[in-house]
C-alpha cells in the first residue's frame, strides 16, 4: 500500500458535473479504489480505472473538495490501492455504471470484452466508445430492455444501483458500494453495513459485494 503524491496528467469534462482525471501509472486490481486527500483534510475514494492506456479516475464535483480535486491541484495526495479486487464469474457480462464510474467500466471492457451501459443525468461532453442513456426516463427504459448475461456489474449512485437491482433477476450481480467509504483502510468503521452474514466494512470486505451478500 502506497501514501503518496501522484501528478494529474489530463482532465476531461464527461458530463455537466463530473470529470475523468487521468494520472501517472500505479500498481492495483480491478475493483481496487485510492483513497484522495482534499485541502480539507477530508479522505475520499474514487474507484481506479484505466483511460487512454493511463491510470484514470471519475470524480463528481459534489462540494469544495471535490472542486479541489478537479479544478484546482496538480498533485493528489492518494493512498491506494485499497479495497479487494474483483473478479467476475466466468461468461459474458455487462457493467451498467454512472458517469463516475467510467474508468472502471473501461478496464473492465479491456480485460473482460464486457458489455457497458451508462446512464448519465445529463449530456455527455466526451466521446465514449459504449452504450450510454441520457436522463432516468431513457436509462429505465434501456434497463427494461437489456439483454441476458451471465453476470453483471452496477457501479453508481445509492438510488441507481437499487432502481437496477429491482430489474435483474439474476444471482450475479455485484454491487460497487464505494460511496460509504470514509477511511477507507478499516479504521473509522463509518463503512459499516449490514449483511446476511453480519457487518461488513465496505473498505475492507469490499468494494463490491455480491447481491446475495446484501
Ligand atoms: S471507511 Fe473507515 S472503516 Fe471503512
Amino acid at each position: 500500500m502506497e501514501n503518496t503524491y501522484l501528478t494529474k496528467k489530463e482532465t476531461l469534462k464527461i458530463n455537466e458535473d463530473t470529470y475523468l482525471i487521468t494520472l501517472e501509472n500505479i500498481n492495483f486490481e480491478i475493483g481496487q479504489f485510492l483513497m484522495i486527500e482534499t485541502n480539507k483534510l477530508v479522505r475520499k475514494p474514487f474507484i481506479l480505472g484505466t483511460w487512454d492506456g493511463k491510470t484514470a479516475i471519475s470524480v463528481q464535483i459534489k462540494g469544495k473538495g471535490t472542486k479541489h480535486i478537479v479544478e484546482t491541484t496538480q498533485t493528489l495526495k492518494a493512498h491506494f490501492p485499497l479495497g479487494n479486487p474483483f473478479i467476475p464469474p466466468k461468461g459474458k457480462g455487462i457493467v451498467i455504471i454512472s458517469p463516475t464510474c467510467l474508468t472502471l467500466a473501461n478496464l473492465m471492457t479491456e480485460k473482460y470484452n464486457c458489455d457497458v451501459l451508462v446512464g448519465s443525468k445529463t449530456p455527455l461532453k466526451i466521446k465514449i466508445p459504449f452504450d450510454y442513456a441520457i436522463g432516468d426516463e431513457y436509462f429505465a427504459q434501456k434497463i427494461d430492455n437489456l439483454n441476458t448475461y451471465d453476470w453483471y456489474l452496477i457501479s453508481g449512485s445509492k438510488s441507481m444501483e437499487e432502481f437496477v437491482l429491482s430489474k435483474i433477476d439474476s444471482p450475479n450481480v455485484f454491487v460497487s458500494l464505494e460511496e460509504y467509504m470514509g477511511c477507507g483502510i478499516g479504521a473509522c468503521k463509518s463503512c459499516a453495513i449490514f449483511t446476511k452474514n453480519g457487518v461488513k466494512h465496505v473498505c475492507t470486505d469490499g468494494p463490491i459485494f455480491r447481491r446475495d451478500m446484501l
